[in-house]
């Protein structure tokens, strides 16, 4: 896919009706040939529209008028260029554990969770949040995630979580203002209600910190399960993170997950993880697959926004 292409597709797929400010940039950038000729100098996964509009907020360019956003882009390419290939999307969207939370509480508990790629680790707290699927609220604690849902009967409770720990590549603390800088950047400019609930769970999680280890999701992986209790039932989670992953190290971390004892949920893009019998998405939206074990369940939109069961 050309560079053009992937930001039309993001204007198109991800941003329409989302992120007007980031449709508007990401058409910009599409049909301008000198924004493209310097993203062409990154490596194709550096090229991305979220890591590139994320670095921009970060340096305090403006995102709102493509005309100024492509000046700025221009103008202060070095610094730009710099900080792109320093950095990845590592958005932690603690939105998405209202999409895990259906398929975790309803196995076996009590559970111990592994998240793979999990940034910061927000995604550790499914148990702690509170969630509303239409009129239906379950759990008091903040921040209170809520989530469209069609198909399928809202949770009757939270699950119990005894043990949690994250692997990335790069683990972000939130407690680390540079961090929370870069972890606020990458929220889409005009999603407050996501940049409110960054802070409410970043404050849960710095009041009872996870194990977060730096690692690779193949590699470390089951050097870190073992850590778990054998008690409890350790389900091996992962949302938006093998997009970042080569094809050939997606399919050596599907062996070693299938390998460990638990369950594996997996929340992705439909063409990260070859999932048999997928239904079409509800929309053209991008959405992401669920699935536990391989079989897949339900379509949801990548922040945890709606969930549409289908398994
Ligand atoms: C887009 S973020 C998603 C974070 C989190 N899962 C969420 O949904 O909020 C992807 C994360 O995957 C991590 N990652 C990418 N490749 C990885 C690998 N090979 N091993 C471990 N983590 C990886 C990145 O560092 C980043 O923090």
């Amino acid at each position: 896919m050309s560079t053009a292409s992937v930001y039309a597709d993001f204007a198109a797929r991800e941003t329409r009706g989302v992120s007007p400010s980031y449709e508007r940039l990401s058409i910009a950038v599409s049909r301008d040939d000198e924004t493209l000729r310097l993203l062409d100098r990154l490596p194709p996964a550096k090229r991305q529209p979220n890591l590139l509009f994320g670095v921009v907020r970060l340096l305090g360019g403006p995102v709102d008028d493509p005309a100024a956003f492509r000046a700025y882009t221009v103008g202060n390419w070095p610094v730009i260029e710099e900080q792109m290939r320093a950095r990845a999307t590592q958005t932690n969207e603690p939105g998405r554990c209202a999409v895990l939370l259906p398929v975790l509480a309803a196995l076996p508990q009590p559970l111990a969770l592994l998240d793979v790629g999990a940034s910061a680790g927000l995604c550790l707290y499914p148990d702690r949040y509170s969630y509303r699927y239409g009129e239906h609220q379950i759990g008091a604690g903040d921040p209170l995630l809520e989530c469209a849902a069609s198909g399928m009967e809202p949770p009757a409770r939270l699950p119990e979580v005894v043990w949690r720990a994250g692997l990335d590549l790069n683990p972000l603390d939130v407690t680390d203002p540079a961090d929370l800088m870069w972890l606020d950047a990458l929220i889409w400019p005009e999603h407050a209600h996501r940049r409110a609930r960054l802070r409410a769970a970043a404050a849960r999680l710095a009041a009872d910190p996870p194990l977060l280890v730096r690692g690779d999701l193949v590699d470390d992986l089951p050097a870190l399960a073992a850590l778990a209790p054998a008690a409890a039932t350790l389900v091996v989670f992962h949302t938006s993170v093998l997009y970042q992953v080569p094809p050939p190290r997606r399919e050596a971390f599907v062996a070693a997950v299938r390998a460990l004892p638990g369950h594996w949920i997996a929340n992705e893009p439909p063409d990260v993880l070859a999932l048999p019998g997928l239904p079409t998405p509800p929309e053209a939206a991008l959405h992401n697959v669920l699935s536990l074990d391989g079989t897949p369940l339900a379509w949801n939109r990548s922040h945890g926004q709606t969930i549409t069961w289908f398994g």
